[in-house]
């Protein structure tokens, strides 16, 4: 028998529900305490898995109470919500999205889980792989963006990072995806609302990034807060036990959200606890987080006959399974036992600069205000998010404190030592005090450039953090538009860097400002990425992943929408538009400038005919024709049509990257699997269908500046 089999023999009821059971932990001055409980909870083996307690000495104390004085010995599974660090943060997701790069974003998840093992954390919440169109929606800075092709891109390269070689590692981290799934969906972009959308959106777009986890191994998996179409996912037995368990093959744990399963009687399908944790239980939900229905309801749903015992031993096992490919049975001291080198943690640092650098989307230079000429020896540094550390971290920050974030007026002075930087904050990030406007407009006074700095709080994205205004918080558009009417007055260049966890609508902005940087949220090296852009020291090559609306009203938007039968066509009225604005984006999916000036050329498809099993290969010439090495990144899209269904009229395909030196010419090619181009046919099953598909080549996701060849499916 195995080592599991004879354990769930041996444990009590109470045993086995502690193994279903995640509370939240903590240290205080008098020791070790649990949410709801005492930590008697531990040797008693009635809490089985603990979150977000910090520090290796304290997770190792807390365990010694299970390995050592609980009755079975079985070790605690601890976890904690690293998204994008530890206590080193890379860039918020949608930053790093920006790369397009999945070394990249196996290689921050690597660091990341790293630094949380060594602190003796074995399980991240991570990664969040929420397709979202809503940038009312907070937590889309959580996430992959719009695209479920970066989405899935995305959940393969953190799975692996996080994951490592081998779950047992001392140094890997069980990854959870999350939130499964539809949660980007949510009603208005109003956090935890509901979601109702079409079971080919579903297929199409929310379950792809999570069945790229599964493949990529994924150890567990989050249920999202919402109900789907009246279901909520908690309790979804079609997505969970069906979809994931039955159709994917997903043998992993399944971890409820934060109170989900209590929050079921809230969403009106249960009426007390005992109903919310049998209808969890029964979805395939194996570990309660908070809200104690397993420990307090399952007991009395087993004696009504909801559950049955078998169906707790069955997800009992999923988690010592879990805990015993941790290598938690055989050495559970192994996380936390070797603090790393100083040597590791600065390479970990410039990982996070090289990466930050890279997430920042250059959105305008129409002026060629950037780089910073060398004659920029004094700089007017204006904005409420110049010199704000804690902000840099954005909305989750692990283990990392307030401080020790890099600023960009602390990155400018390290940059430019001999230049003169005159800070002010102008205003509060929120609020309407304007006290401050005018002292900071002299501030321009003399300048050679006026940089400022603007945006959100870190937490004004994130969880419960949704917008319906998303413009400049508080007085910050005063503060702008009274700097940059100095600086167009003086003839002053005025750059503008945007801090935020989504696309701002500010089209009065990138008009204005002759240069404008999204800085999204970029972590602990923030202020040295951002002055690494300015200085010209590194070419930005970021591309946003999602599309920059140019009012709220446009929302959703996003580049692979459906045709119409009626296109916008402004000689006719009744066509699908806007009175008031254009229907395309301020900026589109994939858009960002370079240093370089890129074009592209010479597409070649192969081969013209394509059969099931075939590869279509296309290449495209790329020349740099600027002054400066820079980076270009190249979307492969494809369109095809007419189809049995109307498909979106670009469908992400690949992503390649070159860099050229000035004047220098390259190429770029990609590899197409035939069945890569196929779509969900009527009845959503997969399916080649014959016919002609276009295939476009770009910068970005704006039709007109993309590339065209087609080709031809043949059976
Ligand atoms: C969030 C999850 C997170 C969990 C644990 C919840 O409120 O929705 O994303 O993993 O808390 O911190």
């Amino acid at each position: 028998m195995s080592r599991i089999d004879a354990l769930i023999e041996d444990m009590t009821l109470a045993e086995k529900l502690g193994q279903l059971t995640m509370t939240a932990a903590g240290h205080t001055v008098t020791g070790p305490v649990i949410a709801g409980d005492s930590v008697d909870a531990i040797q008693a083996g009635t809490v089985g898995n603990l979150l977000n307690l910090i520090g290796a000495d304290h997770v190792h104390a807390m365990q010694r109470l299970a390995v050592e004085r609980s009755r079975l010995h079985i070790p605690v599974l601890f976890a904690l919500d690293v998204t994008h660090g530890h206590r080193t943060l890379f860039p918020v997701s949608l930053a790093e999205a920006s790369l397009f790069d999945p070394q990249a974003w196996a290689l921050t998840a690597r660091e990341a889980a790293r630094e949380a093992a060594a602190d003796g954390i074995a399980m991240t919440f991570a990664p969040m792989l929420d397709v979202a169109r809503d940038p009312r929606w907070g937590r889309s800075v959580e996430g992959p963006g719009e695209s479920p092709w970066v989405g899935a891109r995305m959940a393969e390269a953190k799975v692996r990072g996080i994951q490592g070689d081998a779950l047992g590692a001392a140094d890997s981290l069980a990854a959870v995806a999350k939130h499964y799934c539809a949660y980007g969906a949510v009603t208005a972009g109003r956090e935890y609302a509901s979601v109702d959308l079409s079971e080919r959106t579903l297929r199409e777009v929310h379950l792809p990034p999570f069945e790229a986890a599964v493949r990529a191994g994924v150890a567990a998996i989050m249920p999202a807060f919402t109900a789907l179409g009246g279901i909520p996912m908690t309790a979804h037995q079609g997505l969970i036990a069906g979809w994931l368990r039955k159709r994917l093959g997903f043998e992993g744990v399944v971890v409820s959200d934060y109170n989900a399963i209590a929050e079921l009687i809230e969403h009106g399908v249960a009426a007390d606890a005992a109903e919310a944790a049998a209808l969890a239980l029964r979805a395939g939900v194996d570990i309660d987080m908070m809200a104690g229905c397993y420990r307090n309801g399952l007991p009395v749903a087993l004696s009504r006959g909801l559950v049955s015992l078998a169906e707790i031993d069955r997800a009992v096992h999923r988690v010592l399974t879990l805990k015993e490919r941790l290598g938690l049975f055989d050495d559970p001291y192994r996380r936390g036992s070797s603090p790393e080198s100083v040597a590791t943690l600065a390479r970990r640092r410039q990982i996070a600069r090289e990466v930050a650098a890279r997430a920042i989307v250059m959105l305008t230079n129409g002026a060629r205000a950037l780089p910073l000429g060398a004659a920029a020896r004094t700089l007017a540094l204006i904005g409420p998010l110049a010199d704000a550390s804690a902000e840099m971290r954005g909305p989750w920050w692990a283990a990392a404190g307030p401080e020790g974030h890099v600023t960009v007026l602390e990155g400018l002075r390290a940059a430019l030592p001999g230049s003169e930087i005159r800070h002010a904050p102008g205003v509060a990030i929120e609020g309407g005090e304007r006290g401050g406007i005018a002292p900071a407009v002299e501030l321009c006074e003399g300048a050679d450039a006026v940089i400022l700095c603007l945006g959100e709080a870190a937490v004004m994205s994130g969880e419960a953090a949704s917008r319906a205004h998303l413009d400049l918080p508080g007085e910050q558009r005063a503060l702008a538009e009274a700097v940059l009417q100095r600086a167009h007055a003086r003839g002053t260049p005025s750059i503008g860097v945007l801090f935020s966890g989504r696309p701002l609508v500010v089209p009065w902005l990138a008009e204005r400002a002759d240069a404008l940087l999204a800085a999204w949220f970029l972590g602990s090296e923030a202020g040295h990425a951002v002055a690494d852009v300015l200085t010209g020291r590194i070419s930005p090559s970021g591309r946003t992943a999602v599309s920059w609306p140019r009012a709220t009203g446009q929302i959703p938007i996003f580049h692979g929408e459906r045709p119409t039968g009626r296109p916008a066509d402004p000689a006719n009225h009744y066509t699908s538009k806007y009175l008031d604005v254009p229907n395309e984006p301020l900026f589109p999916f994939g858009h960002g400038l370079t240093y370089g000036s890129f074009t592209l050329s010479a597409l070649s498809v192969s081969p013209q005919t394509l059969r099931p099993g075939g590869v279509l290969a296309v290449r495209v010439e790329v020349a740099n024709e600027g002054d400066r090495a820079a980076e270009e990144t190249v979307f492969l899209f494809i369109h095809a049509q007419p189809a049995s269904v109307s498909r979106p009229t670009l469908e992400l395909k690949g992503v390649a990257k070159v860099r050229l030196q000035p004047g220098e010419r390259g190429a770029v090619g990609f590899e197409l699997p035939a069945e890569g181009l196929g779509c969900l046919g009527a009845d959503l099953e997969p399916v080649l269908e014959p016919g002609e598909v276009e295939i476009l080549v770009g910068p970005c996701a704006e039709r007109r500046r993309l590339l065209r060849a087609s080709i031809r499916v043949a059976q």
